[in-house]
């Protein structure tokens, strides 16, 4: 679907579907060159991060190969709280291999903390994050991330693999929710 499929639940149109795929492109040319050579995972964590790891893997230019792990994180509510379980762990074993995390999204950042600390305790080469967006000003604990597509505002965004209560996923676009959808 596209903004007009669901203008009446967006404020605003943040990036369109051509503005993430360049962006895109420009994150893979720097991951090609950072780790050419390199026995590179790359690990997206479900959901949310299917639409980026489908387009970041194909705009690379080298092999990789791809697994996933799926995540809750406990919290009250709709906030996320640092203890984390793992609902699916991941397929591939990490020893010596440069593992690259790709996220859609950096909120408060304890869900990533936590989960750059597991897997750098199973023996990787390397761990490090490629997210696409990120929100600077919900960080609540610090985050080394060393690819970001775009910082933005502390607003709720939908699209591209980001859902409210698991709608919007199929959006080609990333939009800030407008209020009224969820107050
Ligand atoms: P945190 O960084 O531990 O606070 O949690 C990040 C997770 O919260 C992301 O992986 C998303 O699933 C979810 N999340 C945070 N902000 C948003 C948003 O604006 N829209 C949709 N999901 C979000
Ligand atoms: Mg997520």
């Amino acid at each position: 679907m596209d903004s007009q499929d669901v203008h009446d639940d967006l404020e605003e149109v943040l990036y369109t579907a051509d503005q993430i795929q360049a962006r895109i492109g420009e994150l893979a040319a720097e991951i090609d060159r950072d780790y050419a050579d390199k026995d590179v995972l790359i690990v997206g964590v479900l959901k949310g991060a299917v639409m980026v790891m489908a387009d970041l893997s194909r705009a690379l230019s080298s092999h990789i190969a791809m697994d996933w792990m799926a995540v809750s994180s406990y919290g009250s509510g709709t906030k996320s709280s640092g203890v984390v379980r793992i609902l699916k762990d991941l397929d591939a074993d990490l020893m010596n291999r440069h593992v690259l995390i790709v996220e859609d999204i950096i909120d408060s950042g304890l869900t990533l903390s936590w989960l750059k600390a597991n897997l750098q305790s199973r023996g990787p080469a390397s761990v490090e994050i490629c997210t696409l967006l990120r929100k600077p000003d919900a960080a609540k604990v610090p985050i080394d991330v060393k690819y970001i597509g775009y910082d933005i505002p502390n607003k709720f965004v939908v699209g591209y693999g980001l859902d409210f209560a698991e709608k919007y996923r199929n959006l080609d676009c990333i939009g800030i929710l407008a209020p009224h959808v969820y107050e």
